[in-house]
């Protein structure tokens, strides 16, 4: 069986499921912002599942062909905003666009769904602009919780951020320097694109890299372990995990997707 025919059962099985439990649809117009989790497919909660297949508007910035496979099968009327990114742009000019054409199908009277990868509300701005635009212009919005790239890191690497934690977006952590918390984990998302504003296809200038390097060696020592961290997209894949000291992170390979773990220095 074609992974793609997988996919349709999988997605009329879900259907079955929440005919069962028969959630009440949102009303029209109205904008619910859901997340698709890390792992295509395997990580969409029911209640995501349920508002996209009511949804008359479903547009979305997935970017994993799998995922996106299966929000057509979910609902045929899916859409992109991805092609919103143009190489060498402000990625907040194509956030903007994105809560623009959310607001447009408002305008329009649809029930409106965006679905963005992970959780829809962790690092994520176009989500919570457009639940607050919404709002602020009278149609009811709300957004439901999915599985992010930081509860994929929790299970993968057995942390538990009850012992404290810490998260800041890479680039504003350099620029704020912060109060570190060294008895606490520190989470550094966004490394693989530090000190970018524009969306780069071909690659981001990864020059800042190496200060932050720097700060951490100072915060905490050169040798002191690292972890670099990708979950898998593919729910057949395997996590990336590379344990390293602080000293040697300029010569590792990152992606727009790579996290930095820090643990506690005691
Ligand atoms: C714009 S944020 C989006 C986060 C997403 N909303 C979530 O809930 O995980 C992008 C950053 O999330 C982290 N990220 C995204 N995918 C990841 C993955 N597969 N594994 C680890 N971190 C990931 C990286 O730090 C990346 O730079």
């Amino acid at each position: 069986m074609k992974y793609t025919d997988e996919l349709r059962n999988a997605a009329a099985s879900i259907g079955r499921l929440m005919d069962a439990v028969q959630p009440v649809p949102a009303p029209r117009p109205s904008l619910t912002v859901v997340g698709t989790g890390i792992r295509a497919v395997t990580q969409l909660t029911l209640e995501a599942v349920a508002a996209m297949a009511s949804a008359e508007s479903l547009l979305h910035v997935i970017g994993e062909p799998i995922q996106e496979d299966a929000l057509l099968a979910i609902n045929p009327n899916a859409k992109t905003m991805t092609d919103l990114y143009a190489d060498g742009m402000e990625r907040s000019f194509t956030y903007e666009g994105m809560v623009l054409e959310l607001m447009a199908e408002l305008e329009k009277g649809k029930r409106t769904v965006a679905a963005f990868y992970g959780h829809p509300g962790v690092f994520t701005y176009p989500s919570h602009e457009s639940v607050r635009r919404a709002r602020a212009a009278g149609f009811p919005a709300r957004m439901l919780p999915g599985i992010s790239a930081a509860d994929c890191l929790y299970a993968d690497l057995g942390i538990d951020p009850g012992d404290g934690c810490q998260a800041y977006e890479a680039t504003s952590f350099l620029m704020r320097s912060p109060p570190v918390d060294r008895t606490a984990h520190l989470l550094l998302w966004q490394i693989g694109t530090i000190g970018n504003w524009t969306y780069e296809s071909g690659g981001y200038d990864l020059s800042s890299f190496p200060v932050l390097v720097d700060v951490l060696a100072r915060i905490y020592s050169p040798m002191h372990l690292a972890t670099l961290y990708e979950a898998s997209f593919h729910p057949r894949g395997k996590a990336r995990v590379e344990r390293m000291p602080i000293a040697h992170l300029p010569s590792a390979y990152l992606t727009p997707a790579s996290t930095l773990l820090v643990p506690p220095a005691a």
